[in-house]
Formats: structure tokens, C-alpha cells, sequence
């Protein structure tokens, strides 16, 4: 047998996107502006280890707001909430600081505005993820859920020359578009939204893994398993070419049994991660032989999002 030449495929962009980064930091702020505890509605990010160290620095994980006391200090998640949300925040008495992402936000509103002007919109989105239920949650009764291409028979509208659709921010892009497809073979007027709902970071990161996947004998992503574009990078991996793909935690899970007989390891994190787990699987898998790291970057990321108002006023006022 010759001599394996042990490889690993760094990809990049990989990891926190600016979201993320402005959720996780949202939270650090309130902890050192207002104390321990701060309650945050649901996890501020869909990753163990993010929730963990903020549960450690006093952060208190709830699913809604009832289970906050009065006037006490909750942030909703990057995910996003409905606006009923809001409203019972506000009956609760309780300081309510709002870390979704800017661009989530920005579903919320074409959402507002196409039920504002009477449209039927199918929201292309896996059932029950948060990001769906916040987003559906601004107008229920004109909001219909997609969840993937085989779904689209079963969808019915009012008036099929008033439809549109749109779609959670952390989906496959391809498998989006052939939903898109079904759903315009069905209703020839549909309209698409101004500009792409799928996020930056979430097409990014696809991209690379489509690019290192046909090299790889192995591609590892790191994520969660709640985290929705963390399972799609799984997914793209092997549409595009990977010949086994994992999806874990930590290094801890992954089964020495998965490299048997792998030159290339690919390497990747989703949205939600923060870089020191990558770096721990990086140390793992030279342990293991592979030492040889080359990190294959498509895009540089320059994207930051400010932090929420009432934080950067508090921040402010403190200095
Ligand atoms: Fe926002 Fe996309 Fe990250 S919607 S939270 S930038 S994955």
C-alpha cells in the first residue's frame, strides 16, 4: 500500500457570520451593563457551545416570556420573533432588547408590506424552525409555509396573480430555487422578492463547500443539529460531491472510524460557530496525521451589523 498523503480543506468563509457575532455580543453587553441574570428568550444562536458560555457568565435560556420576571431584562434571539412577541414583553413590563438579525428583519418587513397590499405569500421555510414562526408571525393570515419542493402541490391561493414569495435566510440555495421553479410552474405570476432572502453568510459558506466537495473523501461540518444552515451545509456537501459528510458538535464526536482510508478531509463551520471549536478539530485531526492544513477562501466577508440601540445608547452613557 503507498503512502497516504493526509490533507485537510479549510474552507472559508466559514463560521460566525455578522449576525451571530452582533447576538452573542448583544448578550456579553447586557450581562456587563445591567448584571447577571439576563434572560434570553429561546438560545441566542443555535449552538451548544455558544449557550453554554453564556449560561456560565449568567445568562438564563427561557422558551418564552412568562417564564422571565417582571421587569427584568430579555433578549430575543438572532431568529427573530412575531410581533406578539413584542407585545407581551411590553404587558410583562420587561426591558426587551431585540439581537435579530438585520437580515431577518428585513423578511419581516416585505412580509408586512406584501400582506399590506393584499398579496397571498408563500414563505419557502422548514416547519417550526424560529426564524419561520417569527416571520409568519407578522401576518399569519397571509402567510402560507413551503417546506421544500414536494410541498408545493398541496399549496392553494386566493388569487393566483397576487402571489409572492419568500423564504427563511438559511436555506440550500439550489434546493430554494427548484421549489422557486415548482411554485412559478403552478402560479406562472408569481413574484419574487426585491432582493435575496437567503443571507450572505448562508450562500457563502454553501459556496466553498461546493467548491472543496468533489475533493474530499470526507467533509466535517460543525454545527448544532437545530442549526438550520449548519444542516444544509451537510446536505450541500454531498450534492455536490463529498463522499462521506458529518455534522458534529465538537471534536470529541467525530469516529476515528469516519477517516479510515481518507487522504482529504474537508473542513467547515456553520453560522452559528465560534472559531476556537474549529481550531480544537484543526489540533484533533493533526494528532491524527493530518497536519497539512490549506485553507481555500472564495469570498472575503466584510459585513458588520451595529449593535442594537438600546445597548450602544447604555455603552454610551456608561463611558
Ligand atoms: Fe443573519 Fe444570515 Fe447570520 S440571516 S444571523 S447573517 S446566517
Amino acid at each position: 500500500m503507498g503512502i497516504m498523503t493526509k490533507r485537510v480543506l479549510l474552507a472559508r468563509p466559514r463560521g460566525y457570520c455578522a449576525g451571530v457575532d452582533r447576538a452573542v455580543e448583544t448578550v456579553e453587553r447586557a450581562l456587563e451593563l445591567y448584571g447577571a441574570p439576563i434572560y434570553v428568550r429561546k438560545q441566542i444562536v443555535h449552538n451548544k457551545h455558544v449557550v453554554q458560555t453564556l449560561e456560565r457568565k449568567g445568562a438564563i435560556f427561557v422558551e418564552e416570556n412568562d417564564e422571565v420576571p417582571e421587569g427584568a431584562t430579555v433578549i430575543f434571539s438572532a431568529h427573530g420573533v412575531a410581533p406578539e412577541v413584542h407585545e407581551q414583553a411590553k404587558q410583562r413590563n420587561l426591558r426587551a432588547i431585540d439581537a435579530t438579525c438585520p437580515l431577518v428583519t428585513k423578511v419581516h418587513q416585505e412580509a408586512r408590506r406584501y400582506a399590506r397590499d393584499e398579496y397571498d405569500i408563500l414563505l419557502i421555510g422548514h416547519e417550526g424552525h424560529e426564524e419561520v414562526v417569527g416571520t409568519s408571525g407578522e401576518a399569519p393570515e397571509h402567510i402560507t409555509l413551503v417546506d421544500g419542493p414536494d410541498s408545493v402541490d398541496d399549496v392553494e391561493v386566493r388569487d393566483p396573480s397576487k402571489v409572492v414569495w419568500l423564504s427563511q435566510t438559511t436555506l440550500s440555495v439550489d434546493e430554494t430555487l427548484q421549489t422557486v421553479d415548482r411554485l412559478k410552474r403552478k402560479f406562472p405570476g408569481l413574484q419574487s422578492p426585491p432582493s435575496d432572502d437567503i443571507c450572505y453568510a448562508t450562500q457563502n459558506r454553501q459556496q466553498v463547500v461546493k467548491q472543496i466537495a468533489p475533493d474530499c473523501d470526507v467533509l466535517l461540518v460543525i454545527g448544532s443539529r437545530n442549526s438550520s444552515n449548519s444542516v444544509r451545509l451537510r446536505e450541500v456537501a454531498l450534492e455536490a460531491g463529498a463522499r462521506a459528510s458529518y455534522l458534529v458538535d465538537f471534536a470529541s464526536e467525530i469516529d476515528d472510524g469516519w477517516l479510515v482510508g481518507a487522504e482529504t478531509v474537508g473542513l467547515t463551520s456553520g453560522a452559528s460557530v465560534p472559531e476556537d471549536l474549529i481550531e480544537q478539530v484543526v489540533g484533533h485531526l493533526a494528532e491524527r496525521g493530518y497536519a497539512d492544513v490549506e485553507e481555500i477562501t472564495t469570498v472575503q466577508e466584510r459585513q458588520t451589523f451595529a449593535l442594537p440601540r438600546e445597548i450602544k445608547r447604555d455603552l454610551a452613557a456608561r463611558n
